[in-house]
C-alpha cells in the first residue's frame, strides 16, 4: 500500500510558473493585462490559428463562441452524448437545444454518421468533442459542415495538441474552445480560449469576455493616460487575469514533450493492463495524434467487480481514480426535460457504467504506474480470482 495518496490530475507546477505568478504579485498588475496577451500570442502560434481569445473557462470560451456564430433559439446543436455536461449546458444556455448523438464503441467520440442522420431542418451547428485528447476524424466532420452548410464549434476541452491528418485540432477553419481547467494537459488553475480564423469572431469574443466594454481595463490604465469606454452591448464578466496567464505561458512549452511522456505511460499501461479484465482504450489510428489527456478503461462485462465498486476500492488503496464522464442524457436535467431514454444511447450508456479513468500525467512515474496496476489487480483477482 502507498503511503501517500496519488492524486488524480495532480497539476505539474514548475518554478517557472511559482516565479512568473510571483512577478504578477510584485508587479501588481493581477487583473487581465499583458501576460494574457502573450499567452494568446503563443497559443495562436503553436496552433497555427490567426486569432486566440483567453477566458475565465472552455464553458466560457463554448458559450461566447456560440453567441459570436449566431446560434440561439430556434436552433439545435448535435453534442455528443458522451461528454461533461458543459458541452451541452453551453448550448442550453444560448437558448438553442441540444441533439444528443451517441458514441463510436470504443473509442467513445461522437458517431458522425449518426450525427448527419439527425441532422434536421433546425440544426445549425456541431459541437464535437476530441475526447480525453482523441481528434474526431476532422475531415469527415467538415465535409458534413460544408454539405449541410453547418457551424462548427469545437469542444477541444482535453485536446491541445492533438492533430488530425498533422494539422491542429481548432486549425481546420472552425471556431474552437480548449480548457486550462487544473486538470489539464496544459494548465492556468482555471481558463480556456476560443481559436478563430475570422478577426471578427475574436474581437467579439473579447468584448463580451469584458462587459461589453470597448476597452478593455489594460488598455483603460496604460500609462498612456485615461480613456473613456463604450458598453455597447451587455456582456459577460469572462476575462483571464494575468495570474492565471504566468501559469499558461510556462505550461505550453512543456505540452509536447508532455504528450511524449503521456504516451509512454499510455503504451505501459496497455501492457500492463492486458492480462485484467479490462477493456484498454484503442489504439491511435495512423491519422491522428492523440493529446493523450485521459487513460480510460472500461471495467469488463465479465468482471464481478462493478466500476462504482471498484472506483471505493481503488481510493481506499490511495489511488484517485476519475470517471469521464457519467453521459449528458442521465442526468436528470437533460433526462427529464427532452424525455430521454438511456436505450436511445445504448453505447453511451455503457461507457457510463463502466468507464474508469487511471492516473496519467507528466508527474506520474513509473513506480507510481505500478501502484495503479498492483491496486486494480489485487482487487480483480481478490474479488473474482483473476490469475494474473
Ligand atoms: C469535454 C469538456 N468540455 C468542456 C469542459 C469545460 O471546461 P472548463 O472547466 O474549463 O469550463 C470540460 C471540463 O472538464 C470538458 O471535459
Amino acid at each position: 500500500m502507498r503511503d501517500e495518496f496519488l492524486i488524480f490530475g495532480k497539476p505539474d507546477i514548475g518554478p517557472e510558473e511559482i516565479a512568473e505568478v510571483v512577478d504578477s504579485l510584485e508587479q501588481g498588475w493581477i487583473g487581465t493585462g499583458p501576460k494574457v496577451h502573450r499567452f494568446e500570442e503563443m497559443l495562436g502560434e503553436y496552433l497555427g490559428v490567426s486569432h486566440v481569445r483567453c477566458v475565465s473557462s472552455c464553458t466560457a470560451a463554448l458559450f461566447l463562441g456560440l453567441i459570436c456564430l449566431g446560434v440561439g433559439p430556434g436552433d439545435e446543436v448535435l453534442v455528443p452524448a458522451m461528454t461533461f455536461v458543459a458541452s451541452a449546458n453551453s448550448v442550453e444556455h444560448v437558448g438553442a437545444t441540444p441533439i444528443l448523438v451517441d458514441s463510436v464503441p470504443g473509442t467513445g467520440v461522437m458517431d458522425l454518421d449518426l450525427a448527419e442522420a439527425l441532422i434536421g431542418p433546425r440544426t445549425r451547428a456541431i459541437m464535437p468533442v476530441h475526447l480525453a485528447g482523441r481528434p474526431v476524424d476532422l475531415d469527415r466532420l467538415n465535409e458534413i459542415r460544408d454539405r449541410h452548410g453547418l457551424l462548427v464549434i469545437e469542444d477541444a476541452a482535453h485536446a491541445i495538441g492533438a492533430e488530425w491528418r498533422g494539422r491542429k485540432v481548432g486549425s481546420t477553419g472552425n471556431v474552437a474552445a480548449f480548457s486550462f481547467y487544473a486538470t489539464k494537459n496544459v494548465t492556468t488553475a482555471e481558463g480556456g480560449a476560443l481559436a478563430a480564423d475570422d478577426p471578427r469572431i475574436a474581437e467579439r469574443v473579447e468584448h463580451l469576455a469584458l462587459h461589453g466594454l470597448s476597452l478593455g481595463a489594460w488598455q483603460r490604465f496604460s500609462d498612456s493616460g485615461y480613456k473613456h469606454y463604450d458598453a455597447s452591448e451587455p456582456g459577460f464578466k469572462f476575462n483571464m487575469t494575468d495570474l492565471n496567464a504566468a501559469l499558461g505561458i510556462h505550461q505550453l512549452p512543456r505540452l509536447d514533450p508532455g504528450i511524449e511522456y503521456r504516451a509512454e505511460l499510455w503504451s505501459r499501461y496497455d501492457r500492463l493492463l492486458e492480462p485484467l479484465p479490462l477493456e484498454t482504450p484503442p489504439p491511435a489510428s495512423n491519422e491522428m495524434r492523440h493529446a493523450r489527456h485521459l487513460y480510460q478503461v472500461l471495467v469488463g462485462p465479465e468482471s464481478a467487480v462493478e466500476r462504482d465498486e471498484l472506483l471505493s476500492l481503488m481510493t481506499s488503496s490511495k489511488i484517485g481514480v476519475g470517471v469521464h464522464y457519467r453521459a449528458v442524457h442521465l442526468h436528470p436535467y437533460y433526462r427529464d426535460k427532452y424525455d430521454l431514454d438511456p436505450a436511445a444511447f445504448p453505447v453511451a450508456t455503457d461507457i457510463s457504467n463502466r468507464t474508469l479513468s487511471l492516473p496519467l500525467g507528466t508527474n506520474i512515474s513509473e513506480a507510481d504506474q505500478d501502484d495503479v496496476v498492483e491496486a486494480l489487480r489485487t482487487h480483480l483477482v481478490t474479488r473474482i480470482g483473476v490469475g494474473a
